[in-house]
């Protein structure tokens, strides 16, 4: 994604957007010094640990570890991914987004025809329900599964008669439209290569995206035949693992909800809606995916997921929990509930009516619960072995979370149960960084694990100051030095030349997409280097300078090396003995 945006776009919006004055808006901010305080809005405090510093555009929290750009912040903070964060940001500051494409987020070739022939797909379908000979049946069906005229005109429920070839017949006229049709998903090539209709004799249940277009169908048999339900395939519009059956509906009631309920089936979602449970979506046949939570935990304080009582059910809600702890944002909750055995919310919500099932819903139990009583089934906890694997257990689960309360919340309920102090779980765990035992992210392989090495030093002060590194003299040929971490060094360097005021939070945005970029963010999170601006300059010319001697040092082993064992030419002799009376004791060979 981030790619589509032009980087020169990304740096021109760095350097315009103010993060003390996008944050103070959200966040009432304290001048502190250079930097600017206030209480931390991921995590819950009662004395300021979260600063904001204007010179580097960037906000660490020493509380939680939360810490970022403005990009960053937006995302974090308003639940946005990163096109939408820019976008607000660029609206803010009045600027335009230039993209590479004609549409703002192409999926290859263009899609529009298949939007179109979908959505008279869906107007077939719904007429169908009220004029075709055989619709009374499906009007039958629905009716014994006690959905009124209300509920299928809100979901646009259809029908697709019986016949190979209707829609080919009936929306197949133009040129272009069988292979529509068949791009679309609507029709499919059998063996004899002879195209026929996908959905026949079924109930259809139009599936719009979040905005509002018809991507897909999914097809309920009226009786007992197979297979019950029948989905469009993944097709250029239409990808089961990014769509909710239902969350459009539940959008056009209101943009936010205080809870959403993640159900099985499409009939559970309309069986809800019907009893004014307007919340409720359903995945398609498939398990939940990070990409279908991301947007419901920004688009709700709460996110329920319904599971059946049996096994199954709670296999598929501990798959959910681990799909979950990633995308979770503080604010935001997610809870299970079980039904009971041979239930499913259709069943349920019919025999026993809303309240009942509001009530579930209510008393749902939250993650941490359940998740902590799904690892101590597996532990004695009386047994301090069985508290130390506990704690094992739940350790690449709380790295999955992301910094914040809710990460904190759960470590520190890992103390209580293990009886381990919240500092050797942070061993356990793994932290980031706090201003009395700053973390050290791994730039180099240094084998110097006490002092950072010079390469990481010189990173560091240019994350910090990158104005130092606008001026600085770049030793040529140090690109051939090998050691860990210089061609990130240069690409800095090569970067701030090039652009002389980009900011800290403007280098991080270079890197936001690369591995180096989480790094690099954590090394702007250190203490900056304790100099004046001069200082800063001649300590990054000295570290220059210290680099070029191990590439000397380097050319020299190499050259000295070769000579043992073939002639060196002209010119490397002539290297060689430079570099003879540049080594310390080294003697001029002959
Ligand atoms: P009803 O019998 O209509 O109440 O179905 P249900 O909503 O209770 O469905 P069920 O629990 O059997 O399945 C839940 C969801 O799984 C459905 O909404 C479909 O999305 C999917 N599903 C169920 N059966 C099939 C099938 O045979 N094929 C496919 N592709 N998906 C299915
Ligand atoms: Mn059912």
């Amino acid at each position: 994604m981030a790619g589509l945006i032009p980087q020169e776009f990304i740096d021109d919006l760095v350097a315009r957007v103010d993060i003390v004055e996008l944050i103070d808006e959200l966040v009432h901010l304290k001048k502190a010094g250079r930097e600017y305080k206030a209480c931390c809005p991921f995590h819950d405090e009662k004395t300021p640990s979260f600063t904001v510093s204007a010179d580097k555009q960037f906000y660490h929290c020493f509380g939680c570890g939360a810490h970022g750009t403005a990009i960053g912040f937006l995302m974090e903070y308003s639940h946005l991914d990163f096109v939408e964060a820019v976008e607000e940001l660029a609206s803010r500051v009045g600027m335009d987004i230039p993209r590479g494409g004609d549409t703002p987020r192409p999926r290859g070739p263009d899609s529009t025809p298949l939007y179109a022939m979908l959505e008279q797909a869906r107007g077939y379908f719904r007429q169908q329900l009220a004029g075709h000979p055989a619709a009374p049946e499906a009007r039958h069906y629905l009716e014994r599964r006690e959905l009124d005229a209300k509920i299928l005109e809100r979901f646009e429920i259809g029908y697709a008669p019986p016949g190979w070839n209707n829609l080919l017949r009936v929306l197949g006229k133009a040129p272009e439209a069988g292979q529509q049709l068949l791009d679309a998903g609507l029709i499919t090539e059998g063996s004899r290569n002879e195209p026929y209709d996908r959905f026949r004799d079924r109930v259809i249940f139009p599936i719009r995206d979040r905005r509002g277009r018809v991507v897909g169908f999914g097809g309920r048999v009226l009786k007992d035949d197979t297979p019950k339900y029948l989905n469009s395939p993944e097709t250029p519009v239409f990808h089961k693992g990014r769509e909710l059956y239902g969350l459009y509906q539940a959008l056009q009631i209101q943009g936010h909800w205080p809870r959403l309920v993640v159900v099985e089936g499409y009939t559970d979602v309309l069986a809800l809606a019907a009893r004014g449970i307007d919340y409720a979506v359903a995945t398609l046949g498939t398990a939940v995916t990070e990409e279908h939570l991301k947007p419901l935990f920004r688009l709700a304080d709460e996110v329920v997921f319904c599971f059946d009582g049996d096994r199954a059910g709670q296999k598929a809600a501990w798959r959910t929990v681990e799909v979950a702890l990633p995308a979770l944002r503080d604010g935001c909750q997610a809870a299970f509930v079980f039904l009971p055995e041979g239930e499913d919310p259709d069943s349920l919500i019919r025999r026993l009516g809303p309240e009942d099932f509001e009530q579930r819903v209510a008393s749902a139990s939250g993650l941490t619960e359940f998740l902590f009583s799904h690892l101590q089934e597996q532990v004695d906890l009386s047994s301090l072995d069985g508290r130390a694997r506990l704690a094992g257990l739940a350790r690449p689960l709380v790295e999955k979370i992301p910094p914040g309360a809710l990460r904190q919340l759960v470590i520190k309920r890992l103390g209580s149960l293990t009886g381990l102090e919240s500092a050797e779980i942070d061993e356990v765990v793994g932290r980031p960084s706090s201003p009395t035992r700053p973390s050290r992210p791994r730039i180099s392989q240094s084998t110097d694990r006490q002092r950072p090495s010079l390469v990481r030093s010189a990173i560091q002060l240019l994350i910090h100051h990158p104005e130092v590194g606008a001026t600085a003299a770049i030793p040529v040929d140090l690109d051939k030095l090998e050691l860990a971490g210089t061609s990130l060094l240069l690409e800095i360097l090569g970067l701030l030349a090039e652009k002389p005021s980009l900011s800290t939070a403007g280098i991080l945005e270079h890197f936001r997409d690369r591995p180096e970029g989480r790094h690099l963010t954590q090394l702007a999170t250190l203490a900056p280097p304790a100099l004046s601006s001069e200082g800063l300059s001649q300590e990054l010319q000295d570290i220059l300078a210290r680099l070029l001697r191990k590439l000397e040092e380097q050319r020299y082993r190499h050259l000295a090396q070769k000579c043992g064992n073939t002639a060196l030419s002209e010119a490397e002799k002539e290297e060689y003995r430079r570099l003879c009376s540049a080594m310390p004791g080294g003697e001029n060979p002959g």
